[in-house]
């Protein structure tokens, strides 16, 4: 097995070494057993192109998943609690479901007895529909929904003890009313992508602040997916494009859970690209207290890496556009006075065309320490390749040394950050299984595990072997 080895030969001791999921992505049986609605249902139905269900039928199927992890030398996992599972209609009351409720002990019952810690997340893109359709994140109703629920969480499901409030808030944001890929689906509203963030911060924030006044024993912390943003060429218009590019995708937000206050340089960034395009954010007096008090109480930050962004000046319209380089991918986009994205020639990209740039991972942990000296102890909560797949029944496994390069490369990243003093303490690779990707249906793969779709049947990937032989260099 070592021989499968490549650049890291050996994982630091009681390195946290997991995969990660998402509710939404791996459940399936969306109607089953009384769960209610969310923003993503009637939209799927509507565009026709891929069904949530069945996923990977996780909902059955957890009992295998979690043993195939533990036999992969896994020892975390990283799921989601789906909202309405528990809350139906979102709104929380005295009579929670009872169905949702049971299926969440099993499945950390289940965990446990494999000997994978759970680490879970609250709100994994997955808004109640109802609390969606009266303004998702932009309503404050549901931060107080939210924190009711997330107390739920904390009282009923004792046997865990980490907890992420929400996950990836930049992306959602991006998603929902930037690049439009996400339900309502609006294109370039500047306000509402950083008012969503800046009510998902206090969301946070009042969730940490309860957690701790309420003495719930165990970790609390946040998921944001960081992409260290480069500039094009050196000239100062590059370089400033860039500066604002990254104000918007992540100073704001570590700003607001890292030091609970946006500083000077990060109001100034914000305020040009909210000038440049009309746009404004409300800021209540008491959200700072709030963010502050939550910045000091953090116990964790879940840092979610994938690729990084080489961005020029750019003073046109907005638009979104392919790169036209044959693969498809995400849209990069031209960003009125945030900079447009360009191709880096020297950067390889996957087949969804995403780069692949480990270094930029090692960036994004060496700023946190120098930006955020008082950060709390950092777990890579997302990193992973998606690519097309297919299963060849005559061979025992499927061959993605691709994906086992990539992982490696940004393990070497994150230990090297890691031997020079910054605090990382594990990794969860994204995914454990092929999973029901949002915008991909079931083309894009990421897992460890190959999942026939059509008949549940579960495979191994080499870049599984290869988890299981670094699992034991821990020891
Ligand atoms: C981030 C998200 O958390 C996850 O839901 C998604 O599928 C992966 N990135 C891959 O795009």
């Amino acid at each position: 097995m070592s021989t499968l080895l490549k650049r890291v030969k050996k994982l630091p001791k009681n390195f946290v070494w997991g995969a990660a999921t998402a509710a939404y992505q791996v459940e399936g049986n969306t109607n089953l057993d009384g769960k209610g609605k969310i923003m993503w249902d009637d939209y799927l139905k509507s565009q026709g192109n891929f069904s949530p269900n069945p996923a990977c039928d996780f909902y059955h199927r957890y009992p295998e998943d979690l043993k195939l992890a533990h036999n992969l030398g896994l020892n975390a996992v990283r799921i989601s609690i789906a909202w309405t599972r528990i809350f139906p209609n979102g709104y929380v009351t005295n009579k929670p479901n009872e169905a949702g409720v049971k299926y969440y002990h099993r499945l950390f019952h289940e965990c446990l007895k494999n000997n994978l810690v759970p680490y879970v997340t609250l709100h994994h893109f997955d808004s109640p529909k109802t609390l969606f359709d009266q303004g998702d994140w932009l309503n404050r109703e549901m931060i107080n929904e939210f924190v009711k629920y997330a107390d739920f969480c904390f009282q009923e499901f004792a046997e865990v003890d980490n907890w992420f409030t929400i996950n990836e808030l930049i992306s959602l944001a991006m998603c929902q009313y930037i690049q439009g890929t996400f339900p309502p689906n609006k294109l370039f509203d500047v306000s509402d992508a950083i008012q969503a963030q800046h009510n998902e911060l206090v969301a946070h924030a009042k969730v940490v602040n309860l957690f701790k006044a309420k003495g719930y024993k165990g970790r609390i912390g946040l998921i944001h997916v960081i992409q260290p943003v480069y500039p094009a060429t050196n000239s100062e218009a590059d370089r400033h494009a860039a500066d604002l590019r990254d104000a918007f995708m992540n100073r704001f937000l570590l700003d607001g859970t890292l030091l609970g206050f946006y500083s000077d340089r990060t109001q100034h960034l914000i305020k040009e690209i909210l000038v440049a395009n009309n746009a404004e954010l409300k800021i209540l007096p008491e959200d700072l207290e709030i963010l502050k008090q939550a910045s000091k109480q953090n116990d964790m930050l879940g840092i979610n890496y994938y690729q990084n962004q080489t961005v020029a000046s750019y003073e046109g319209p907005s638009e979104t556009y392919h790169n036209g380089n044959g693969k498809k991918g995400s849209s990069i986009f031209a960003f009125h006075g945030v900079g447009k994205d360009v191709r880096n020639p020297a950067i390889p990209t996957t087949d969804w065309d995403w780069n692949i740039y480990p270094e930029g991972l090692y960036d994004v942990l060496k700023r946190i320490e120098h930006d955020y000296p008082d950060y709390p102890v950092i777990y890579i909560t997302e990193n992973g390749m998606g690519a097309k797949e297919a299963w060849d029944s005559s061979k025992q496994y499927l061959d993605d040394d691709y994906r086992i390069d990539f992982i490696d490369q940004h393990l070497a990243a994150i230990l090297k950050a890691r031997n020079e003093g910054v605090n990382v303490q594990g990794y969860f690779l994204w995914s454990l299984q092929d999973q029901f990707s949002w915008s991909n249906g079931y083309n894009k793969r990421y897992g460890l595990i190959y999942v026939d779709f059509a008949s549940q049947d579960r495979h191994l990937k080499r870049s599984a072997l290869w988890f299981k032989a670094l699992s034991k260099t821990m020891q």
